[in-house]
């Protein structure tokens, strides 16, 4: 969580701050700060959002080319102007930003005041920038080696920039466990730091990511990257693939619906190239370079947070279903302080949107340490989880804005299809011509979901507009529509602040059948597949208790139709698939529910899309 950006080179950095923290507002939005340096250093913060310090800043002297910025997601300390970044050093030379947790802050701090530190603030960046000054004068060194000799000291993630009165050419970025991404500028001597690459693109597609371990030192003009141990590494070069056009609302009134309507296309593109229903071609690098230990593999255990953890529920059933490999689908945090059984011949597959959660990225280490092959599944292209796996598969959906994840969902889902039909075929436990007739069908899903979303919008308005003010929801859903009932709940907790529970339908009567009564609205995943006739059954008893059904069904269904209050219908499809289709109706009937509310749909309060602290 925190978004941090920071400019130095000819321009001033005021306006590419302020944009750049619009970006990553999705990072964390408790309070907003820049700091600017031109002579002198001004630093402007504000508790809420970007807009708020824009508005508190007003007229005042924003003139600078070199500058930094944050938008924070409160950790240590609450969300208030004190303990907005950045912070000062205490002779107020030195200026930092910083992401992520110092967790040996407190042992740090004590030392520090021991030596006569005072503080202002609650943070753990605070202690960090003190402990760099108070090096630098100790040591009498330059700050490049106050900043490297510091982080020895501190234990904890961070993704840092430090920016210093007394030496104006230089700019300090280093990280560890929290994201960075460094633009390599057009003029001579310009360069941006960002949490990920959205503030940078309109500047340049030039970039380079630092590596956890990593410092790097911008001194008149001049890029260097030394690692903690002060030895000298190469930035790699990359090109930005991702366009102005993908970080923008394009006319949609929020990021959510706008991503909910790309799915056609991010589907598609999570497929594009890499399936072929003609020759059977599933062609992705990790089937080919593991095809040996796919053959042989004895279990798969799959690591996530949030809804990445309801894509890789999808996931069990999808290699349990085709590939005849048993899997565990692990919460990350639970998986990585629960001293878990792990052996080298297992895969791990850790799945993320952001590829920076920080609990799938210890559980991952940890899986790693044990020797068991890793492989990722994440959107951000560049991101900390596929960098330290041994194989995996970028989903492709395009950024993710709205802090409510929706087209990442389905794109996770589509690969995790693609990786279990690719297994089940090395594996020889799919035959060609059942493998011929999914693979044809996941052709066809971006144009059903296309229709999905066209024909449910009205349906799905009314029933927002009918349940916009209940306090509870249920959602029943059963084999491949479990997790999607999970997936649901969640969306609406999010952001629309309703309490809303998922549960596989057959387990309402053991226990949450007691909520059912007439106030309460039940939605029930009900698609035709072998246990309809199981799910029918627990949409009787749910309308024997007077609750209210909502229920997702196939088209053309006419039984389900008997029985509940709404039906939004869905195209037949592969029971696999189902969940790429049955999961639209309900990303949109929580985006309506939440805009009826008057919620902040992609900013949900307390949330942050990119979770870089435990
Ligand atoms: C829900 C949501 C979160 C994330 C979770 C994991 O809409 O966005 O539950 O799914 O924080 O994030 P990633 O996928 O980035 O690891």
């Amino acid at each position: 969580m925190c978004g941090i950006v920071a400019y130095i080179g000819p321009d001033q950095a005021f306006d590419f701050l302020i944009q750049g923290l619009r970006r990553l507002e999705y990072r964390g939005y408790d309070s907003a700060g820049v700091a600017l340096l031109d002579g002198d250093m001004k630093v402007y913060k504000e508790h809420g959002k970007v807009q708020d310090l824009v508005d508190k800043i007003g007229n005042q002297n924003t003139e600078g080319n070199r500058g930094i910025g944050h938008t924070r997601w409160a950790t240590h300390g609450e969300p208030n102007e004190k303990n907005a970044h950045p912070h000062l050093s205490p002779s107020g030379d030195l200026a930092v930003i910083h992401n992520g947790i110092i967790e040996n802050y407190a042992t740090l701090k004590e030392a520090l005041v021991e030596l006569g530190s005072v503080f202002k603030s609650d943070t753990d960046t605070e202690v960090l920038i003190h402990l760099i000054e108070n090096i630098k004068t100790n040591e009498k060194c330059s700050l490049f080696e106050a900043v490297r000799l510091a982080l020895n000291e501190v234990v904890g993630a961070y993704a840092i920039v430090i920016l210093s009165k007394n030496d104006p050419n230089t700019l300090i970025g280093a990280r560890k466990g929290s994201p960075m991404v460094l633009g390599i500028g057009n003029k001579p001597g310009e360069y941006f730091i960002a949490s990920d690459a959205t503030p940078i693109v309109e500047y340049t597609r030039k970039v380079t990511y630092l590596e956890d371990g990593e410092i790097a030192e911008i001194k008149d003009g001049v890029l260097t990257i030394k690692t903690i141990d002060n030895i000298k590494k190469t930035p790699f070069i990359h090109n930005l693939e991702i366009t102005l056009d993908a970080i923008e609302k394009g006319g949609y009134d929020h990021f959510m619906l706008k991503e909910i309507f790309e799915q056609p296309k991010s589907i598609h593109d999570s497929f594009r190239g890499r399936i072929d229903s003609n020759s059977l071609k599933i062609e992705m690098r990790s089937l080919n370079e593991f095809e040996n230990k796919i053959r042989n593999l004895k279990r798969i255990i799959i690591i996530g947070c949030g809804t990445s953890w309801h894509a890789g529920l999808v996931g069990e059933y999808l290699f349990e279903d085709f590939a005849r490999i048993p899997v565990e689908v692990e919460y990350a945090s639970e998986f990585r302080y629960r001293n878990p059984v792990l052996y080298s011949d297992d895969l791990v597959i850790a799945i993320s949107q952001s590829g920076e959660t920080a609990d799938t990225l210890a559980a991952l280490e940890l899986a790693k340490q044990a020797g068991a092959t890793i492989f990722g599944v994440c959107n951000v292209v560049g991101s900390s989880i596929p960098r330290m796996t041994d194989a995996g598969a970028y989903t492709h959906a395009g950024p993710e804005i709205g802090v409510a994840s929706t087209k990442a969902f389905t794109a996770q889902v589509t690969v995790l299809t693609l990786l279990a039909l690719g297994f089940a075929q090395r594996r020889g436990t799919i035959s060609d011509s059942r493998l011929r007739s999914v693979l044809q069908e996941i052709e066809r899903i971006p144009a059903k979901v296309e229709k999905v979303l066209k024909s449910c919008q009205e349906s799905v308005l009314e029933i927002a507009e009918k349940f916009a003010d209940v306090s509870n929801f249920l959602y029943l859903g059963r084999g491949y529509n479990f997790p999607v009932a999970l997936e649901g709940a969640l969306k609406l907790k999010e952001i629309s602040y309703i309490h809303a529970e998922g549960y596989p339908a057959a387990e309402m009567k053991h226990g949450p059948i007691a909520l059912i009564d007439e106030a309460m609205p039940v939605i029930v995943i009900a698609t035709q597949n072998d246990i309809y006739e199981k799910v029918l059954s627990n949409i009787q008893e749910v309308k024997a208790r007077k609750g209210k059904i909502i229920a997702i069904v196939t088209e053309g269904d006419t039984r389900v139709k008997d029985i509940a209050e709404h039906v939004i219908e869905i195209p037949e499809t592969e029971d696999a698939l189902v969940p790429l289709l049955s999961t639209l109706p309900l990303q949109l009937l929580s985006y309506h529910i939440a805009v009826m509310r008057g919620c902040n749909v992609d900013q949900p309060r307390n949330l942050a899309k990119s979770v870089t602290v435990e």
